[in-house]
């Protein structure tokens, strides 16, 4: 456990791990539990503060959730965000309302008043936007507490009692959306805990692996490595912990980028685990041979990568835990609802059902992405694979247009290779989000020396993106692109003309296929 800790109170809101997020952004460890952990393992884990999420309910629904009222004799601070801020206000005598129509009822940016004596708003701007999403209001408030932030539609924005320390906002300070959210966040922990902020992302690493050991003891574990950040961070965070009892398979279909294979395997040799690459370039070129249709090609590598790990699973036994690299992001797009497939991502998600195994084991649920990363930093792996842009599951098959054959990927290879390597000496690596060529099935008629060459068109992609949901070309400077263009002609046989993909997504998507 960490010396100094925050407990986050999970009542259902959708931003609960942005608040834990933002909480070890200000180097305090913290944990998300659920509203009915026990008041006993509250006192017994003694955080140095309480963090009440928000939720969809109204404090005043038959089911509502509910702390045990206990909790406000602890002497612990608490910050009560959105519905958390209700329920405080609620459990210490005040009024909860559902808002009128037109009246206290709040979605969106708001501008907001703040009172820069509470210590929740110490050297924060006296007036700046918030991030509303509530439609009950404290109509009164409790007793001790008194008001600290206003906004046009609602006099009670925030709450506060500094003697128990005590806090409450209507607004959600972990969203981007609002202004100094952060530093709110900071004040409360810094100035309301009393916290030193000795946590660093080593500690998480830490704690990961004592609890990874605790519950493992000595189980046997499978990993599927694709060589991914995410499972590349998994499978190291568990070699550390478990050392020999890991297995870690990584399929390499043959579809990867130059050297990628032999990077990854690398970076696993320092530790002492079981690494299996399963050599299975031939027979994901045998089951793609003529096939054109982009879907049909990542049905075909969907199936035969689970068939491989089976089969690689199956000569190691029974396995008492299986990992996965989902991370954060995935947990919640994962319930994102019926959204219309565009393309069906092969992800390694559907491989519980095909093995023999106890338990899931997920390290990595809690963090976002850039956490992730500066976790693989401190367990050793090298850079290139910390900093990998996403690569899809099905690899340079969907960035060959068309049927696959070897030749053309050894093509893309070393076309790919050099794009990349002239954004790295430029570099622009930080000003786009991904980049890769694609081979086109277009052939047309050039001219090098003095003959003629009838070749392939490789088109170069970069996108600038937050969520790869939406993405825009990136506009990559006229004397990198020729500098590009040039090497490639130059440097591999089997493509005379290069151009640059001008479309944003929407309307075109990122890849190709
Ligand atoms: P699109 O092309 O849909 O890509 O705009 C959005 C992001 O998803 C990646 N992508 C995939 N990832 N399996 C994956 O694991 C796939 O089949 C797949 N297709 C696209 C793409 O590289 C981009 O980051």
């Amino acid at each position: 456990m960490a010396k100094e800790s925050v407990l986050v109170l999970d009542f259902g809101g959708q931003y609960n791990q942005l608040i834990a997020r933002r909480v070890r952004e200000c180097n305090v460890y913290c944990e998300v539990k659920p509203y009915t952990t026990s008041l006993e393992e509250i006192r017994q884990e003694a955080p140095i503060g309480i963090i009440f999420t928000g939720g969809p309910n109204s404090v005043y629904d038959e089911h509502s959730p509910q702390v045990d009222p206990g909790i406000f004799q602890l002497g612990i601070p608490i910050l009560g965000i959105c519905y958390g801020c209700q329920l405080m206000a609620h459990h210490l005598g005040g009024k909860v309302t559902k808002a009128q129509e037109d009246s206290a009822r709040e979605y969106g940016k708001t501008e907001t008043c703040f009172d820069t004596a509470c210590r929740l708003f110490a050297d924060v701007p006296e007036t700046g936007v918030t991030w509303m999403s509530h439609g009950d209001y404290m109509e009164k408030v409790p007793d001790g507490f008194s008001l600290v932030a206003h906004s046009a539609a609602c006099p009670n924005v925030a709450i506060c009692d500094e003697k128990r320390r005590f806090y409450g906002v209507q607004f959600h300070p972990e969203v981007n959306h609002t202004e100094n959210g952060l530093a709110m966040i900071r004040n409360f922990l810094y100035k309301a805990c009393g916290a030193k902020g000795e946590w660093t992302m080593g500690d998480y690493k830490d704690i990961a692996i004592a609890s990874i050991r605790d519950k493992v003891k000595d189980g046997k574990v499978l990993l599927a490595l694709s060589g991914g950040v995410d499972s590349s961070v998994a499978a190291a965070l568990v070699a550390e912990a478990v050392g020999s009892q890991l297995t870690c398979v990584f399929v390499d279909h043959g579809l990867m980028r130059l050297n990628e294979g032999d990077e990854v395997e690398e970076a696993f040799r320092k530790w002492n685990i079981n690494f299996v690459r399963a050599n299975a370039e031939e027979l994901f070129l045998s089951k793609l041979a003529g096939v054109a249709e982009p879907e049909r090609k990542r049905k075909i590598i969907g199936e035969e990568f689970i068939r491989v790990f089976e089969a690689e699973a199956k000569k190691i036994g029974k396995v008492d835990y299986l990992v996965q690299g989902t991370i954060y992001p995935d947990v919640i797009e994962s319930g994102a609802g019926d959204a219309a497939v565009i393309k069906s991502h092969h992800n390694v998600g559907g491989l519980p059902d095909y093995v023999d195994f106890k338990e899931i084991i997920e390290p990595l649920r809690m963090l976002f992405k850039d956490e992730v990363r500066q976790l693989g930093r401190e367990l050793g792996l090298p850079e290139y694979l910390v900093m990998r842009q996403p690569f899809p599951g099905p690899g340079l098959a969907i960035r060959v247009i068309g049927d696959i054959t070897r030749e053309k990927l050894d093509t893309l290879r070393k076309a790919d290779f050099i794009f990349r390597d002239e954004i790295s000496k430029a570099h622009l690596e930080q000003t786009m989000n991904q980049y890769f060529a694609v081979l086109t099935n277009m052939r047309s008629v050039g001219v090098m020396g003095d003959g003629r060459t009838y070749d392939y068109t490789l088109a170069l992609r970069s996108v600038t993106t937050t969520d790869f949901m939406t993405a825009d070309w990136a506009r990559i400077p006229y004397e990198v692109l020729d500098r590009v263009s040039v090497r490639i002609v130059n440097e591999v046989p089997g493509i005379n003309r290069i151009v640059y993909d001008i479309t944003s997504k929407p309307p075109a998507t990122i890849e190709w296929e």
